[in-house]
């Protein structure tokens, strides 16, 4: 007896140390690994490591990264005949360095333009930026960039086709050809097709008949981004479950390419994520100025738990699920659609705390014995 006790009180040590280190150890990356990539939005100063601490957050957390701007066209293509690549080469780099699915955001849309495009007005000088923009940019990180969003927000919400510079000079052929023009420069990369609100029913409807048409007319897309701005009571799980399940039923992976969840009153049911609409600055309207109410906060983590529940149930047909943002005091939503709100839409707290909802997701992937 007496040497069998210390020899077990070492064993239970052994054991309760190994389960606090594994605990410590849970990541949103390792978590989800074996479902789909968990991924970030960097800004310019992320790409540039410019906060070592949240440097080691993303580092430690996501294995999946999108540029939240710095490949935008204003940004990379400023004037007709100059590139800028500085930021978009450290962010490639900044991917290959971590080990990291890198996905490219975006060629084709019809904000963030560099102020020389917006002037483009005929058929023919529009069909030679695409060649241009699109060829440069793609064939620059051949064999080096995982997946693309070749057209970004070209619906209306009623499913019809947006009316924008693309359509306008070359109507809706312009969707083909940026496909095409983009599986010629790297046939390896997966294009995608990105937009918000396309888990509601008639914009789900015109991105079915768009993937359709471009695969008809011998387009190459090989998934649809869902952005997934979303609110705590809205979309329902039933829309998003019946948008993955359509999508895939077309032969594309489905990704959730911007996940974020306001928590902020939005009296115009205001859906999406239409980065032109703005309203005024009103203090009524950024209730948590201080501090977001248990009671919020719960909600988000509930949140959070019933999307990654739908997520993982459909895991087959999911390649990525990507946050806009690492923590909730850099998301755009602070200044999204008013200036200067403080929002609580991501899992990690102003001061890079994991919050409840951080929990509830990594908790959902914990096995129970
Ligand atoms: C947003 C960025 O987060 C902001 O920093 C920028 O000012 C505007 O654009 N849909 C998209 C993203 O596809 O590129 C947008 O990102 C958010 C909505």
């Amino acid at each position: 007896m007496k040497l069998i006790k210390p020899y077990l009180l070492a064993i239970t040590t052994v054991f309760f140390v190994n389960c606090a280190s594994k605990k410590e150890a849970v990541t949103l990356k390792d978590s989800y690994k074996k479902d789909f990539y968990i991924g970030t939005a960097l800004s310019a100063d992320q790409i540039e490591q410019k906060n070592p601490k949240v440097d080691s957050l993303i580092r430690k957390e996501f294995n999946a990264i999108t540029a939240e701007n710095s490949m935008k066209s204003m940004f990379v293509h400023p004037e007709k005949n100059k590139y800028d690549f500085t930021l978009a080469d450290k962010f490639v780099a900044y991917g290959e360095k971590n080990k990291m699915f890198i996905h490219g955001h975006t060629l084709i849309w019809h904000s963030q333009l560099a102020p020389w495009m917006e002037k483009i007005k005929d058929s023919t000088q529009m069909k030679a930026f695409m060649k241009d923009h699109i060829t440069t940019i793609v064939s620059k990180y051949k064999g080096r960039i995982g997946s693309w969003d070749v057209v970004n927000e070209a619906l209306n919400d009623d499913g019809t086709l947006r009316k924008s510079i693309f359509l306008n000079t070359l109507g809706e052929k312009y969707l083909v050809d940026a496909f095409k023009l983009a599986a010629a420069a790297d046939p390896k990369a997966d294009l995608y097709y990105n937009d918000y609100n396309n888990e509601e029913p008639a914009k789900r409807e015109g991105t079915i008949n768009l993937i359709k048409k471009i695969k008809a007319a011998g387009g190459k897309i090989d998934g649809v981004g869902i952005q997934a701005h979303w609110r705590l009571e809205s979309p329902s799980l039933e829309e998003i479950e019946k948008s993955i399940l359509a999508y895939s039923a077309l032969g594309v992976k489905v990704a959730f390419t911007e996940l974020d969840i306001t928590v902020l009153p939005n009296p115009w049911d205001l859906k999406g994520a239409d980065v032109n609409q703005k309203f005024e600055e009103n203090p009524k309207m950024n209730p948590y100025a201080e501090k977001l109410p248990d009671s919020v906060q719960t909600k988000l983590a509930a949140r959070y738990a019933s999307i990654f529940k739908l997520f993982l149930k459909h895991k087959d047909k999911i390649s990525r699920v990507t946050f806009w943002g690492v923590y909730d005091g850099q998301s755009w939503l602070n200044d999204w659609p008013i200036k200067g709100r403080t929002n609580y839409p991501l899992l990690f707290d102003a001061v890079l705390k994991p919050k409840k909802a951080y929990n509830s997701v990594i908790e959902l992937k914990e096995i129970k014995e």
